[in-house]
């Protein structure tokens, strides 16, 4: 694999276009509320920061934001913005990376966490996170809930978007809880593939990580206006908090 990971040149060039719908205000605004509120006058930090959607629009509110991210690529567009100078990146892997300091708020963002998968690296992240927050920090995930119900017996295959442009095909691999995303997009009047594995888990197993790491439950939402958590939620925002001395 790249050593930028599956967000490469040829991804990071195309990535604002190809997601543009999570672009849209209407999507960022609740998410920057949220985080502004958790952050309480103190620094954020982001894993995998990739080109800013959050972090900018973040930053123009009066939060200092940190980020790690795997893909120079990725952070080279955050860096060429308006206001990306501003914003510091360490290029690492955020299971493991250290940066200076320490934070009100961390987050992970567009179901990001499943980029790490296995296990021990799920839990290693919530390590790395609890040890980067002040006492009272607040550590914040949105993902996705598999969706297990959708697919039929000994079936793999689910198609979760189709459009003239995009075909996105899950591949699940229940006995591993694996789930690889491929997806087929019209560029330059050809289909490109591209396939990035993932790693899903339910709720209750980010609640335990988040126990292994010293940290604890504090809300659990559907969407980031704070739309309740029921047995149809398709995604879950999630807040762990790290005790208060
Ligand atoms: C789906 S993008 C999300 C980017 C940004 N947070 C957003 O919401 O638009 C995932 C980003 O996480 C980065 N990433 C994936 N695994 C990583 C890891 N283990 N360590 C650091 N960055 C990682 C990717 O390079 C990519 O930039």
């Amino acid at each position: 694999m790249h050593e930028d990971g599956y967000f490469d040149e040829r991804v990071a060039a195309r990535y604002d276009e190809s997601s543009a719908e999570m672009f849209d205000p209407e999507v960022v605004d609740p998410v920057v509320d949220f985080l502004v509120e958790l952050a309480g006058g103190g620094r954020a930090l982001e894993l995998g920061i990739g080109t800013g959607r959050i972090a900018l629009p973040l930053a123009r509110r009066g939060v200092a934001v940190h980020g790690i991210e795997l893909s120079k690529a990725m952070a080279g567009r955050l860096r060429a913005k308006p206001g990306g100078e501003e914003i510091g990146v360490t290029i690492g892997d955020f299971a493991t990376t250290s940066v200076d300091g320490t934070f009100s708020v961390a987050y992970l963002v567009f179901n990001t966490i499943g980029n790490l998968t296995t296990q021990g690296a799920q839990v290693a992240c919530f390590q790395n996170v609890a040890a980067h927050l002040e006492p009272g920090g607040c550590f914040v995930i949105e993902v996705g809930i598999p969706n297990l119900q959708r697919l039929p017996p000994r079936e793999t295959m689910r198609v979760f978007h189709a459009s003239q442009t995009h075909w996105g095909i899950d591949e699940y691999d229940v006995a591993n809880q694996g789930l690889t995303s491929h997806h087929f997009e019209l560029v330059d009047g050809r289909f490109e593939r591209l396939s990035i594995p993932f790693r899903y888990t339910w709720p209750a197993e980010l609640d335990l990580m988040a126990r292994l790491s010293g940290m604890r439950l504090r809300e659990r939402w559907c969407g980031w206006r704070k739309e309740p958590f029921t047995s149809d939620s398709r995604k879950h925002v999630s807040v762990w908090e790290k005790p208060a001395a």
